[in-house]
C-alpha cells in the first residue's frame, strides 16, 4: 500500500482505536496519515495523544483529504453519518463500515451512485491485535481496493473476504465466538477450584491452554480431529475427559449456539 494514503475515521472508540494501533504497528500508515473525527473532545485529545494521529473538525473536513474513510461509529448513528459523509465525497474514496448489521445495499443506497462500500465484521480480540474480521466488497469496489481494505483488518489480527450472505453467519461464529471462549475459560477455572487448586493457578493455566491450542493447531495446519487424536492416549487422563464432554453435548451445544445466534443476527437485520 502506497506511504501516501490518507485514512479517516468516522469514530475513534473501541474499535477504531484498535484499528489506529494496529494500522500504526503494522506500518501501514504513518501517524500523520490517519485522521479522526468523535464528537468527543476528550477522546480525540486521548487519541492524538497517544498515537500522534490527526484529528479532523467534522466529516466534510475528514473527507476532503481521507483516500479511505472508516465508519467506526455504532449503527444507531450511521444513517445520519452516511447523510453528512453523502455530501461530502467522491466515488473515488473508499468507504469501509464495521457496523454490525448494516447491510451493503443500504451504505450503498445512502452514499453517491458506484461509491465503493466494504463491509467487515471484526471481533473484540482485534483489540489486542488478535481479531477475527470477515469482509464483504460491494459492487464497485476494485480487487485493488478489496486488497486494501483486507490489509488494513490484517493489521488487527486475521482477515478473509466473504460473500455478503455469510454475515450472519460469521456474526454467529466469530463475532459472538469470543463470549462461548471466555465461557469455557471460565468454567475451566472454576473446574480447577473445585478440585483445589489455587484460583490465581487456575486461570493461568486454562488462558494459556486455550491460547496455546490455538497456536499450534493454527500453525500446524492439521484437522483438530487429528490433533486430538495424537494428544489422547489409549487408556489415558484425557480420553476420560473427552468422553464426559462427548456424554454432557458439548459439540451438540456448541452447534446449537452459532445457530442460535445466527439466527438472531438474522432477525435483528431484519428489524
Ligand atoms: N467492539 C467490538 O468488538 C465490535 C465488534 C464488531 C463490530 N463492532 C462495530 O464497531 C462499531 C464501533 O464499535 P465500538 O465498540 O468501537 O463503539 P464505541 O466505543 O462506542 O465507539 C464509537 C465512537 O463513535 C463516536 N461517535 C458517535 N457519533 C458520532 C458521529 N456522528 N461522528 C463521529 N463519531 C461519532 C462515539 O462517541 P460517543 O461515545 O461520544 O457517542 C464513540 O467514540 C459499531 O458499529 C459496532 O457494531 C464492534
Amino acid at each position: 500500500m502506497s506511504k501516501d494514503r490518507t485514512i479517516g475515521f468516522i469514530g475513534g472508540g473501541n474499535m477504531g482505536e484498535a484499528l489506529i494501533r494496529g494500522l500504526i504497528s503494522a506500518s501501514l500508515f504513518r501517524p500523520e496519515k490517519i485522521f479522526v473525527h468523535d464528537p468527543s473532545a476528550a477522546r480525540v485529545e486521548y487519541l492524538l495523544g497517544e498515537y500522534g494521529i490527526k484529528a479532523s473538525r467534522g466529516i466534510p473536513e475528514l473527507a476532503g483529504h481521507c483516500g479511505i474513510i472508516l465508519l467506526a461509529v455504532k449503527p444507531q448513528v450511521m444513517l445520519s453519518v452516511l447523510g453528512e459523509l453523502r455530501r461530502a465525497i467522491t466515488e473515488k474514496q473508499l468507504v469501509i463500515s464495521i457496523a454490525a448489521g448494516i447491510p451493503l445495499s443500504m451504505l450503498e443506497r445512502e452514499l453517491p451512485k458506484a461509491t465503493p462500500v466494504v463491509r467487515v465484521m471484526p471481533n473484540t480480540p482485534a483489540l489486542v491485535l488478535m481479531g477475527a474480521s470477515a469482509l464483504s466488497r460491494g459492487g464497485s469496489v476494485s480487487d485493488d481496493q478489496m486488497e486494501t481494505a483486507l490489509e488494513i483488518f490484517r493489521a488487527v489480527g486475521k482477515a478473509v473476504e466473504v460473500e455478503e450472505k455469510w454475515m450472519d453467519t460469521v456474526t454467529g461464529l466469530s463475532g459472538s465466538g469470543p463470549a462461548y471462549v471466555l465461557l469455557m475459560i471460565e468454567a475451566m477455572i472454576d473446574a480447577g477450584v473445585l478440585m483445589g487448586l489455587p484460583r490465581h493457578l487456575a486461570r493461568e493455566l486454562a488462558v494459556q491452554t486455550f491460547a496455546g491450542t490455538s497456536a499450534m493447531l493454527d500453525k500446524s495446519g492439521k484437522h483438530p480431529a487429528e490433533m486430538k487424536d495424537m494428544i489422547t492416549s489409549p487408556g489415558g487422563t484425557t480420553i476420560r475427559g473427552l468422553k464426559i464432554l462427548e456424554e454432557k453435548g458439548v459439540r451438540g451445544a456448541i452447534f446449537e449456539a452459532v445457530e442460535a445466534a445466527t439466527r438472531r443476527s438474522e432477525e435483528l437485520g431484519k428489524g
